[in-house]
């Protein structure tokens, strides 16, 4: 009997042995494991990682709008925008300014509407590529901006909105 009680208890805590030292490398391995896919995410889509505060790194948008499809961006807007903004001379205010001649037009500079301090602090003037960023990603672009809305992640949509938006002045910028 004791000699049972003996071999069972070796078996037990050889068992136990193997399970703590099972338990300690898999928490040393574990991290290790972890690290490659991280990694690899990173390398295959860097223009993905929006999660940080730092600007995305986007493609220029300025070469892509001669061949944006005008029609399409209107439509997309009226979708998507035209909640929260008009686009015509004069138009009123909504939840966002008036979009009248917005390319080129200076940040924050419309008249009659209460900016958040974030984008008043943004500076200079909407760029074709500015206006990429925000309609990318407002909150990653303007940090506090009160423009909520999620972003249009796809580039041609991006694309044709930006040369729809252009097109609602006296005098269309020129195209980059
Ligand atoms: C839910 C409402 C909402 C939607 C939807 C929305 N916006 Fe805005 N937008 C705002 C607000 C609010 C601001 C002002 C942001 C601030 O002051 O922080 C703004 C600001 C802007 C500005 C800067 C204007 C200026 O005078 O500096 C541009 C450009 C713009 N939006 C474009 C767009 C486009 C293009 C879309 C659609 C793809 C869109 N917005 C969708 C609410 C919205």
């Amino acid at each position: 009997m004791a000699n049972f009680n003996t071999v069972a208890g070796c078996v037990l805590a050889s068992a136990l042995f193997a399970m703590v030292v099972g338990k300690v490398s898999n928490a040393v391995v574990h991290p290790q494991k972890l690290d490659k896919p991280a990694l690899a995410v990173v390398d295959e889509a860097p223009t993905t990682q929006t999660a940080s505060a730092a600007p995305v790194e986007l493609p220029p948008i300025g070469p892509k709008l001669a061949g944006a499809n005008v029609e399409a961006g209107k439509a997309l807007f009226m979708k998507q925008c035209f909640t929260c903004h008009t686009t015509d001379k004069g138009g009123a205010n909504k939840v966002g300014p008036n979009l009248w001649d917005i390319v080129g037009r200076k940040k924050a500079s419309h008249a009659g509407f209460g900016y958040s301090s974030a984008m008043s602090a943004k500076g200079g003037d909407w760029s074709y590529e500015d206006i990429d960023h925000l309609v990318f990603k407002p909150t990653a672009y303007v940090r506090g901006t009160k423009m909520a809305f999620v972003g249009l992640a796809k580039e041609q949509e991006r694309a044709d909105v930006i040369a729809y938006l252009r097109t609602m002045a006296e005098t269309p910028k020129p195209l980059p």
